[in-house]
């Protein structure tokens, strides 16, 4: 009888997140709070979520699996919604030529950077790959993470960028957390290809990207949109192609310099632009309108010691603003939500609610998931975390700290 029934009781507070779409300027800082509720679950699926003592007059708790969440907050699942989940080998080394003080780009220049781990992720197999990406898994999934975005990119060919799909679609298969396939074999310019940007463009759009397409090996088309990386007509054209071929877009979009991706994005319809370090007023502008989320990554600007994005701005111009890790064995070697908290909170003057919102919602409409994941909705899969602490604002307050006690996932306890 109590298969697949599940209640979660009589929490101090749900935080809801309560939407279907992403959440835009202002409406980021509405979390839609039930204090003292409950959370009715059936396979898997929100069944109803509202004040506690509703909930139990209309369901017999003797029915179901009974969590007792009394002094505790529910949420949302986090979505992490732009990571490179899936590397071989790590650049500890380059981490401290930064510390003396050479910068990302000289690094990349000089053959480090994306090329090298591109050269450990085609020696790793398949099955060395498979191992480190579900062990980050579990790590994220402490940090309350449900959904994550999982890019390749460390191939820069046919058979390595395949390699690396085909293992984050089967970590997605084998662990809990789902992850959402991108393909972004536009990442970085091979050495054999130095000077003929142009043909690595082609290669990548006229030969990889229909295989991928083919195969179903990834649902969005991601590209390197930087300044001696891949220019705007070069992103233009591997990402038209990609969306007449299906995928939805994401770009990596004025990262360093301020280039137009932003505007491009926007153009293009892209689902979301990341980084935009130094987007323009008008590329804000342009996403705001085009309903583009901005994903903001902290932890990147952090490690590379660059300004932040303008996170206030872009809400305050109206936009759906999305935080998320960028895990990744160079610019931002980390999947960790509290950092995440603490430098949008403390460094970028986003509220502990735009935060919330940005980890749970407008990080769901990221990976196109805001109809099914992101909120605490009837209808919705039950992917929800409790906290340690009786309100969501202890989530910036224990600093560099997870305040997650236990994650349900689809309606299943998978961390206590
Ligand atoms: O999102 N900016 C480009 N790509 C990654 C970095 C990848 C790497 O350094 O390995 C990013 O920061
Ligand atoms: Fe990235």
């Amino acid at each position: 009888m109590k298969k697949g029934k599940l209640l979660v009781k009589g929490a101090s507070e749900v935080v809801t997140c309560s939407g279907f779409q992403a959440k835009k300027g202002k409406e980021m800082q509405d979390l839609k709070v039930i204090p003292n509720g409950s959370v009715v679950i059936e396979d898997g699926i929100i069944k109803a979520v509202g004040p506690t003592e509703e909930i139990l007059k209309q369901y017999d708790e003797s029915q179901y699996e009974v969590i007792d969440a009394t002094g505790k907050a529910v949420l949302p699942g986090f979505v992490d919604s732009h990571t490179h989940l899936v590397f071989g080998g790590y650049r500890a080394e380059e981490f401290s030529w930064r510390l003396q003080g050479q910068n990302y780009m000289e690094i990349m220049e000089k053959g480090g950077g994306i090329v090298s781990s591109v050269r450990s992720t085609k020696a790793a197999s398949h099955d060395e790959l498979y191992k480190v990406g579900m062990k980050r898994l579990d790590s994220m999934l402490s940090f309350g993470v449900t959904t994550v975005e999982g890019k390749s990119g460390y191939g820069l060919d046919l058979e390595t960028e395949i390699k690396q799909l085909e293992v984050t679609n089967k970590v997605n298969e084998d662990h809990p957390v789902d992850v959402v396939p991108t393909f972004l074999g536009a990442h970085a310019v091979p050495p054999e290809y130095k000077g003929r940007e142009d043909e690595f463009i082609d290669y990548m759009t006229n030969d990889v990207l229909p295989v991928v397409a083919e195969r179903k090996l990834a649902e969005f088309c991601d590209i390197f949109c930087e300044k001696k990386v891949f220019s705007v007509e070069q992103s233009r054209r591997h990402l038209s192609k990609a969306k007449e071929l299906g995928f939805k877009i994401k770009i990596h979009a004025d990262e360093i310099v301020q280039l137009g991706g932003a505007e491009l994005a926007a153009e293009l319809g892209a689902v979301s632009a990341d980084h935009l370090l130094q987007a323009s007023d008008k590329g804000v502008a342009d996403m705001a309108e085009k309903n583009v989320v901005a994903t903001l990554l902290p932890g990147t600007a952090f490690s590379l010691k660059e300004d932040f994005a303008r996170g206030r701005y872009m809400i305050d111009q109206g936009c759906a603003v999305a935080l998320a890790t960028d895990l990744n064995p160079g610019s931002c070697f980390t999947e960790s939500i509290p950092l995440i908290f603490s430098l949008a909170t403390l460094y970028m003057k986003m509220t502990t609610e735009e935060t919330i919102t940005a980890i749970t919602i407008n990080g769901a409409a990221a990976v196109d998931r805001a109809d099914t994941i992101g909120s605490i909705d009837i209808g919705k899969k039950a992917d929800m975390i409790m906290l340690e602490f009786p309100s969501y604002h202890y989530i910036p307050y224990h600093i560099g700290v997870s305040t997650v006690e236990k994650v349900i996932k689809n309606g299943v306890l998978v961390f206590d």
